[in-house]
């Protein structure tokens, strides 16, 4: 079974409840889901690997790690564009490999559209991004294009996440660990998160 992470962070809830709020305009909306995003990636990435290494200081030699993970982050376009710069933040040296999915708006089934990944795969670890986990499935499609690209350990990271979508993709993918701000009710009946905050996508760019 997945393992499943929901933050507690202060900051993570003070974030969300501006960022679901109907008045919050784009440009503080994608403030917010680039904080949320690196607060977030910051929690998912406590396990990197590290190796010793010493620094010269103006004082003396340190002793010190430096990261031998190599990071990937893959967004679902669209709304995982606004996560990444967030998670480079954290992680500068990460690759950058975008999905494209839409998920039918009759059907909710996702269809991918674009797909830039290095063939095989150069990383260690891939964290797919993206602020929405509802029924699940673009999440799926999204993990399965970086396992099938070779990743060993790949984790999910959304801002809110929706019961459904969290089953869903765990019996899925068992090994991929889901890493989210909140965990909300439930989906209506077209596959929108309640509470929720909306549309990411059309919020984050004022569609
Ligand atoms: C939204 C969201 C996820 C997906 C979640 O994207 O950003 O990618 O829906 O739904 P699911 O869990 O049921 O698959 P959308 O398809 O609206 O595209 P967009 O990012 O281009 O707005």
């Amino acid at each position: 079974m997945s393992q499943l992470y929901i933050s507690s962070h202060p900051l993570v809830r003070a974030s969300l409840a501006s960022l679901r709020d109907r008045q919050t305009k784009p440009a503080e909306f994608r403030r917010l889901v680039r904080v949320l995003s690196y607060l977030l990636a910051y929690e998912a990435t406590v396990d990197l690997t590290t190796r010793d290494v010493e620094v010269e200081t103006p004082m003396g030699t340190a002793k010190c790690g430096v990261l031998t993970d190599r990071v990937g982050i893959v967004p679902i376009l669209r709304a995982g564009l606004g996560m990444v710069d967030g998670v480079l933040d954290l992680v500068p040296d990460a690759q950058v490999w975008h999905v494209g999915m839409f998920r039918d708006e009759a059907t909710l089934l996702p269809t991918e559209y674009y797909n830039k990944l290095p063939n095989p795969a150069p990383i260690t670890l891939a964290l797919v991004i993206d602020p929405m986990l509802a029924t699940g499935g673009s999440a799926v499609r999204a993990c399965r294009v970086a396992l099938d690209a070779g990743v060993e350990r790949v984790k999910f990271v959304a801002l809110i996440a929706a019961p459904e979508g969290i089953e869903r993709l765990a019996s899925a993918h068992p090994h991929v660990s889901i890493h989210v701000g909140a965990v909300d009710d439930r989906l209506n009946e077209v596959g929108f998160i309640l509470p929720g905050l909306g549309d990411a996508g059309d919020r984050q760019f004022g569609t």
